[in-house]
């Protein structure tokens, strides 16, 4: 569903990335950005902000529930009715259990939702593949939120999640983050056989995010 290559923000809990900031954040996307983009709200800024752009919105999370009893808990059907077009799971932040993401895997395949499952290295990138997601997403949980990008520190094993993904499931495409900041971090992604990244405070935690957002995209 998502188009490929992509380049996905996740607006984490960063203060410069909720509420209105979130809105305005997601609109200067929407204008300075001409490729594919998606981002990735806190889940009660969704409907706002789908209200208010079409940038593709992805949830940061949901839980592995189905409606009824389960107060506190994220559920697929109300973030899909805020606007979200699929969700990451397991992200390093938030992670879930075998058993939780193949639910939530299954339940976003039957109400058409895209996933996104996150995984720390490529065992369990090739483990996420097994469930058919849409894309895995290859994040190095000590590179997050660094200067370092992960396809410049570990370039070696964002190939070698490809390789095992691939192996599993050639449907299955790769993503990498961590520290991913500029075009050249973009450009070598996808040079190690990626179809995008996931960033956060590369442009989140920026003064200048709309020069951010042209070099991201300048090698696309
Ligand atoms: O989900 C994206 C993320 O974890 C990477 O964060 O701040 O290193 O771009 P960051």
């Amino acid at each position: 569903m998502l188009k490929t290559p992509v380049i996905i923000v996740n607006y984490k809990t960063y203060s410069a990335s909720i509420g209105k900031r979130a809105l305005e954040l997601t609109k200067t996307i929407e204008r300075k950005g001409k490729k594919n983009w998606a981002v990735c709200p806190q889940a009660s800024d969704i409907r706002m902000l789908s209200e208010n752009t079409d940038v593709p919105l992805l949830a940061q999370h949901i839980d592995a529930v189905d409606p009824g009893s389960n107060t506190g808990h994220i559920l697929l059907e109300t973030v899909k009715r805020a606007g979200a077009q699929g969700t990451l799971i397991n992200h390093s932040e938030r992670r879930l259990k075998l058993s939780a993401i193949e639910k939530i895997v299954r339940r976003c395949h039957e109400k058409d939702l895209e996933t996104i499952i996150c995984a720390n290295n490529p065992e369990v990138a090739a483990s996420a593949a097994a469930l058919d997601p849409g894309f895995v997403a290859y994040e190095p949980p000590e590179l997050i939120g660094g200067d370092i990008s992960v396809s410049s520190a570990k370039p070696d094993v964002v190939e070698e999640a490809v390789e095992k993904v691939k192996n599993v499931n050639p449907e299955v495409k790769v993503l990498c983050g961590a520290g991913v900041k500029n075009g050249e971090d973009v450009k070598a992604a996808l040079e190690l056989g990626t179809e995008g990244v996931l960033l956060a405070s590369g442009l989140v935690k920026s003064e200048k995010k709309e020069e951010v957002i042209h070099d991201l995209e300048s090698e696309l």
